[in-house]
């Protein structure tokens, strides 16, 4: 049995400050909305907010270009307005996790105004280079397209960038700098954060002469120093995004013996819709088999050597009802909390991404002139160059664009969905009037309340946190579904996928009681006919 740590049970909720909530009326949101919103999450019954980036920034990628980390940006508030929001969530029963930007930094960092200056300054090694023999180093590509080099004139040479140009690639093997990341992380221990969530931390280990970015030979070294150094002696929550990683990998980054991280956030399950080997945009029917192999695989070959994070959604994610759901109006709600049961009844610890536990969709956003995303704006580009029609790109971005997860929070029916009262940054979705917070809550059967109710499943009942997970009906290319299994308890999760009825027959249900489910007058049967997106908690004591 694999020793018991507060974040394994826990409910994680992710903000994206930019699009929580306003109250100074820039149309950006801000510390002071989310301050204001402590009650409304308790309410869901969260433990730790996931804090998206608020440091200072110049913006190139919404804060994820970090220009000081010791500060707050001004858009959002100040420093006392953090330090307020750190306490006042404590007593909400609620942790703030912090987004550890530390793969790259802005551009307009102090470190890279140095660097860049010469080869002899004392920061130029904080960064990535390579000489300029006559053309670009080589085929390293930019996750925001384009080659990752960029020509810095001063030093004569090429630095690295994984992401923007605006975003330098930081040199982990420089022991100097690692000192100054773990100083920096240690800041903010000190002033009583729940942990880290860890931005491409697979990245810090690359060696971008062997063309290798992702878990690079000292990654893992690395991550030891960083645990000893800084929040090793702490009892904190740390989040690795790790792209790549398959389960193997990921026990390295979670085994508790290893002393790395508490858990990885990898993405294996988000690439059933899209053409195999190729990019995101490259659009395919959702393969439903391969996704319940996926999700089963990760369920059960951790064991007692790794955690897994649990997420449908996130700031870089379409929305998953639009998705994996049906966002039509007869089958939204439905689907929504369909989604949100198979999910939740997993092994591992759920991140719920804002506005998701009310349903919101995707956005339909109707030319690029809408877009914010600097993802979207040169994947643009790049498709046009390539000769794609720009019907077909605004179908790719459509469904896959980082934007549809970054329209403002939908509180109220009033204007600007209750998030601001000047226009945002980003258009609001039009369905604000029919999916938004107020409504939610007044409705006891919301996608809301079948949030809150999974998450106090999870906090009464062991099995839900612990339970071994058996894949059941693997074939089924319309159900869903599986137990868990802890002492003496047992569960089984059923889940219709389809907006038709299917019929789902287990002779071990006959003396099963219903734990949840998203119709209110769901039956128990040994054959059951699950009507559209049924889902279905079911509790058999031994
Ligand atoms: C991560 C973030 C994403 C960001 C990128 C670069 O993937 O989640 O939003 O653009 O890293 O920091």
């Amino acid at each position: 049995m694999i020793e018991q740590k507060w974040w394994h049970n826990s409910v994680v909720y992710q903000i994206y400050p930019r699009s929580f909530n306003d109250t100074t009326g820039t149309g950006v949101g801000d510390l002071r909305g989310i301050i204001e919103k402590l009650s409304y999450l308790e309410t869901l019954g969260i433990d730790v907010i996931w804090l998206s980036p608020v440091y200072e920034s110049p913006n190139d990628d919404n804060g994820y270009d970090i220009s000081d980390y010791q500060n707050i940006m001004a858009e959002f508030g100040t420093m006392v307005d953090m330090d307020e929001l750190i306490v006042t969530a404590k007593n909400h029963g609620i942790q703030i996790v912090m987004d550890l930007v530390v793969n790259h930094t802005s551009d307009e960092h102090p470190w890279f105004i140095e660097a860049r200056k010469s080869k002899e300054n004392s920061y130029h090694d904080y960064y990535v280079w390579a000489p300029n023999n006559g053309q670009i180093p080589n085929e390293m590509t930019s996750t925001f397209s384009g080659s990752a080099w960029e020509y810095n004139q001063p030093t004569d040479e090429y630095y690295l960038h994984l992401f923007s140009k605006k975003q330098p690639d930081l040199n982990f093997d420089n022991p100097k700098l690692r000192q100054e990341i773990y100083d920096m992380m240690n800041y903010w221990i000190d002033k009583g954060i729940g942990g880290f969530r860890m931005d491409v931390i697979d990245l810090i280990g690359k060696v971008p002469e062997k063309m290798i970015k992702e878990n690079g030979p000292k990654l893992h070294d690395y991550l030891q120093e960083m645990h000893v150094k800084t929040f090793g002696a702490h009892d904190l929550l740390t989040v690795g995004e790790t792209w790549g990683a398959t389960p193997e990998i990921a026990k390295l980054y979670s085994d508790p013996k290893r002393n790395e991280l508490s858990m990885v956030f990898q993405f294996e399950h988000m690439s059933v819709d899209k053409i195999p080997g190729k990019r995101k945009w490259d659009l395919a029917p959702v393969n439903f088999i391969l996704l319940k192999q996926i999700l089963a695989k990760w369920q059960t070959e951790l064991g007692e050597q790794g955690w897994n994070s649990l997420f449908w959604n996130n700031h870089d994610l379409p929305r998953v009802v639009s998705r994996f759901g049906n966002d039509s109006e007869a089958y939204r709600i439905v689907s929504a909390k369909m989604l949100a049961t198979i999910l939740h009844c997993q092994k591992g610890t759920p991140y719920i991404y804002q506005g998701e536990e009310i349903g919101m969709t995707n956005m339909p956003f109707a030319t690029m002139d809408d877009y914010r995303d600097i993802e979207a704006i040169n994947m643009h580009q790049e498709r046009l160059a390539l000769g794609y029609s720009e019907q077909e790109i605004l179908r790719s971005l459509a469904a896959k664009s980082r934007d549809n997860a970054r329209t403002p929070m939908q509180w109220d029916e009033t204007q600007y969905a209750g998030f601001s009262t000047v226009e945002p940054w980003i258009g609001v979705n039009p369905n604000f009037k029919t999916i938004n917070v107020e409504a939610s809550l007044n409705d006891e059967n919301s996608i809301f309340n079948h949030y809150r109710q999974l998450i106090a499943l999870r906090k009464a009942m062991p099995v839900f946190t612990y339970g071994e997970f058996t894949l059941l009906a693997e074939q089924s290319e319309t159900i869903f579904a599986y137990t868990r299994t802890y002492q003496q308890e047992k569960l089984y999760v059923l889940a219709n996928f389809t907006a038709e009825t299917v019929c789902y027959e287990d002779v071990n249900l006959s003396c099963g009681e219903i734990l949840l489910s998203n119709y209110t007058d769901s039956k128990i049967k040994t054959q059951m006919n699950l009507r559209p997106y049924e889902a279905l908690v079911i509790l058999i004591k031994a």
